[in-house]
């Protein structure tokens, strides 16, 4: 059993944008996460990831980036950020910030200078290539719709960006780009932050030669994921990146890492491997996708989602390590997805809690989420905010593939604005979030779903939270215990064992509203297990265990 404190952790993620403003312009800043430090030293939790609060144009709400050693305007300076680091690390909590280096903001000076001329040293950090009889050099679609490459009239070439024209990919294979991402590293680092979740990671390699991509049946445009997913030197890149900086400080790493399977995680998180210590897999996320994409009805299948989560959970045990997520700011709410968040959201907001914390890895809890946030509903495309949605929007309902109806309801139901609106603080106006007018919707149930209420409330899902986080604490079987699925068929319990030494949990989750009977392995009552956990009133342990709609229970035993 390999103690790391980063195993024993439980992060925090905050979407500045959205979680306090403290100076009233009606967007999140550095100063309104200070101001809410006690909150999050009590809820419990010890790492806070930041997502990008460097310079930026914010066509991708800071994921575009104009300058890595500064602060985005809106959210403050940088003296800003030393009084937010210095205080955080009184309050015991450890700051990670998103590192996004597989591309940079087209106003990023490196670019400026690189897209002025061919012989400009900064030509190579980007990647240019030639078109094709007045095409882009090859077929590949971008992440937010449209052409991967963007035609610069001043070279007559094409720049590869995966994500927006704003977001223009670096070349990773010149050596200057790596130094230069070592040293912005470096210069974080060493003003004391505690780690960095990077952005699309396995995404930096890119297959020489750009060949085009398989046609996408009813698309113009051809599948790029086999030539930018884990790419040929990813591995290389990541080693190097770690022996010349992670590697000279105690600091977490998480690596967000879509298309990745078990064998490509065991690479990036294999404990003898100095790569990462985990990485963000995208597979239970695809549960209610269509072969991958996203914008459709299905609902998540909960076999599917146990098989899934079983893979990861035996694949890596002992090898590497897992993160745990259900939602962040790119996912809808998880109880609007996976729970229910109409007659049973309280129940079912908890029990999806507890099947995740429960499970080995370091688990990750979404602003909000401990409060049981919701979808938001929006009732036009201009009420979005998004680019991808936009975007996808546009591209799909010109072409005819989605009606505008349906791209509506798909976007409600799986678009990243869901996870973006502010913070529900109090019944207020704004829910407490600015005193001006907000950049984004406050979903209308503040007044229902905010964090006074719950804090006064000994049974709200922000209590429950508490409570969860401190039994990790307690039990280092949570953290280091090995995993094994019961009942992997059954079509609505997620059962599981957890077992370190002599030492055993079972943990039970219903996730439907019809109550539900199982059986309780042996051991569990001949030893007395006794409950540590529940989200409805005590109840103790026989041969026959019956949960109600979405309860979850958690029993340890103890040879
Ligand atoms: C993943 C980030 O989580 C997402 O928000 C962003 O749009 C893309 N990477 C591009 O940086």
């Amino acid at each position: 059993m390999d103690k790391k404190w980063w195993k024993e952790s439980v992060v925090y993620q905050i979407y500045p944008r959205s979680f306090c403003d403290s100076n009233g312009d009606g967007i999140g800043d550095l100063g309104g996460i200070i101001s809410k430090l006690d909150y999050l030293e009590e809820l419990g939790v010890d790492v806070l990831w930041l997502c990008p609060i460097y310079k930026s144009p914010n066509d991708d709400n800071g994921y575009d980036i104009s300058d890595y050693r500064d602060i985005m305007d809106e959210f403050g300076t940088l003296d800003d950020f030393d009084e937010l680091l210095a205080k955080a690390h009184e309050h015991h909590l450890k700051i990670m910030l998103d590192l996004v280096v597989n591309h940079t903001s087209d106003e990023h000076k490196w670019f400026m200078e690189s897209r002025s001329s061919e012989d400009n040293s900064y030509r190579n950090y980007y990647i240019w290539e030639k078109g094709k009889d007045g095409n882009p050099p090859n077929n590949w679609d971008s992440n937010f719709s449209g052409s991967a490459w963007e035609y610069d009239e001043n070279t007559d070439m094409y720049y590869l960006h995966l994500f927006s024209k704003k977001q223009p990919d670096l070349n990773w294979r010149n050596e200057k780009v790596r130094e230069e991402v070592y040293d912005l590293m470096k210069w974080w680092l060493d003003k004391g932050i505690d780690g960095f979740r990077m952005d699309v990671i396995n995404m930096i390699s890119k297959v020489k030669g750009y060949p085009d991509g398989k046609p996408i049946p009813g698309s113009k445009y051809g599948d790029r994921l086999p030539f930018v997913m884990n790419g040929p030197h990813v591995h290389e890149y990541l080693q190097e990146m770690n022996h010349r900086v992670l590697s000279k400080y105690d600091v977490m790493t998480v690596g967000e890492a879509p298309c990745t399977s078990v064998e490509d995680a065991k690479k990036y998180t294999g404990f003898e491997r100095d790569e990462l210590n985990m990485v963000f897999t995208f597979e239970h996320m695809d549960v209610d996708s269509d072969n991958g994409f996203k914008w459709t009805d299905k609902k998540p299948d909960l076999p599917e989602l146990k098989k899934v989560l079983s893979k990861w959970q035996i694949g890596l045990d002992g090898v590497g390590w897992n993160s745990l997520y259900m939602n962040n700011h790119d996912q809808p709410r998880m109880v609007s997805r996976f729970g229910n968040d109409g007659k049973y959201w309280k129940e079912s907001a908890k029990m999806l809690a507890v099947c995740l914390h429960m499970l080995q890895g370091t688990p990750y809890i979404y602003q909000g989420e401990e409060i049981g946030m919701k979808n938001i509903t929006l009732h036009s495309i201009e009420e979005c905010n998004d680019i991808e949605e936009i975007n996808a929007y546009k591209e799909y309902t010109s072409d005819g593939r989605i009606s505008q109806e349906d791209m509506m309801r798909y976007i409600n139901r799986k678009g990243r604005d869901n996870a973006r609106t502010p913070m529900q603080w109090d019944d207020t106006v704004n829910a407490g979030f600015t005193s001006g007018t907000p950049w984004f919707i406050v979903n209308p149930n503040y007044k229902e779903i905010n964090v006074a209420k719950q804090e006064k409330d000994p049974d709200s899902i922000l209590n429950f939270y508490k409570q969860l986080i401190r039994l990790r604490k307690e039990y280092p079987i949570i953290v280091y215990g090995s995993y094994k699925l019961l009942y992997p068929e059954h079509k609505t319990a997620f059962v599981y064992e957890r077992v370190l030494e002599n030492k055993k949990l079972l943990v039970a989750c219903n996730f439907s509203e019809e109550e539900l009977e199982l059986e309780v392995p042996a051991e569990f009552v001949q030893n007395s297990a006794k409950l540590l956990i529940s989200n409805y009133p005590e109840a103790g342990i026989s041969e026959k265990m019956s949960l109600r709609p979405y309860e979850a229970r958690v029993y340890r035993m103890a040879k």
